[in-house]
């Protein structure tokens, strides 16, 4: 089978788009971030809670981060993904795929017995805009998310800089998810983390 590439996706991005509606009757569009998508990105990230913010940690969150993360489109290994209301406008989370495995990565699943190859395994990063968390949305699209990864040939996700072992709620909804606790590591800002995988992506 023919896999996507990066390329395809900035070329088409229709083919990554899904209309989904919510149990609330909103109807919310998953689809690629593009490059005008600055602006609203920005707003996205200036609302994010402090809470939000320790548990999705950005460089800062703001105009910045927003260019920076639209310029990155089809630059490098990163693809991401927008939840956007249809009818308020606004982006209700950030999806985010990586393709690359960094080497302390790789060396960290290593000691659980894991040997990581970025041609089959892929790393997430999730963000839900605080008005809409705890409300099954996570949930709802992580079915795409698991079928995005398989059009790239995809076969197994890890999270991106692992998960705190303080963000019961992330903790939860990963392993609700299919997710599996493989091991601890002490993070950077002096707590724990936990690396899981989900390995029939
Ligand atoms: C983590 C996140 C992606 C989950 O998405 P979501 O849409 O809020 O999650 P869902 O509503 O689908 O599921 C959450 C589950 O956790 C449960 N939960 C909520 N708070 C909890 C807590 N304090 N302890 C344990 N479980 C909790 C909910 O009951 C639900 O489980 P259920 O469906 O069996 O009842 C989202 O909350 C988010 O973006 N949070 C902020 C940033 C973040 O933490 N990102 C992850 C970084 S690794």
């Amino acid at each position: 089978m023919m896999h996507l590439n990066l390329s395809d996706v900035l070329n088409n991005p229709k083919l990554l788009t899904f209309k989904v509606s919510l149990p609330s009757g909103e109807t919310i569009t998953l689809r690629p971030l593009e490059h005008s998508d600055i602006s609203s990105l920005a707003q996205f990230l200036e609302k994010l809670s402090p809470k939000t913010r320790q548990y999705y940690i950005l460089d800062s969150y703001n105009f910045s981060t927003a260019e920076e993360l639209c310029d990155a489109i089809n630059r490098y290994d990163k693809l991401r993904f927008i939840a956007e209301d249809n009818s308020a406008k606004n982006f209700v989370a950030l999806f985010e795929f990586s393709f690359d495995i960094p080497k302390n990565d790789e060396e960290r699943f290593l000691r659980y017995g894991v040997k990581l190859n970025p041609k089959t395994d892929c790393r997430i990063g999730l963000c839900i805009a605080d008005e809409y968390q705890n409300k099954g949305i996570g949930s709802l699209f992580f079915p795409y998310l698991l079928g995005i990864a398989k059009l790239f040939g995809q076969k197994r996700m890890i999270l991106w800089g692992g998960v705190f072992a303080i963000n019961k709620r992330a903790l939860k909804f990963y392993e609700k998810n299919g997710f599996k606790k493989l091991g601890v590591f002490n993070n950077k800002n002096g707590g724990e983390s936990i690396d899981m995988m989900i390995f029939k992506a």
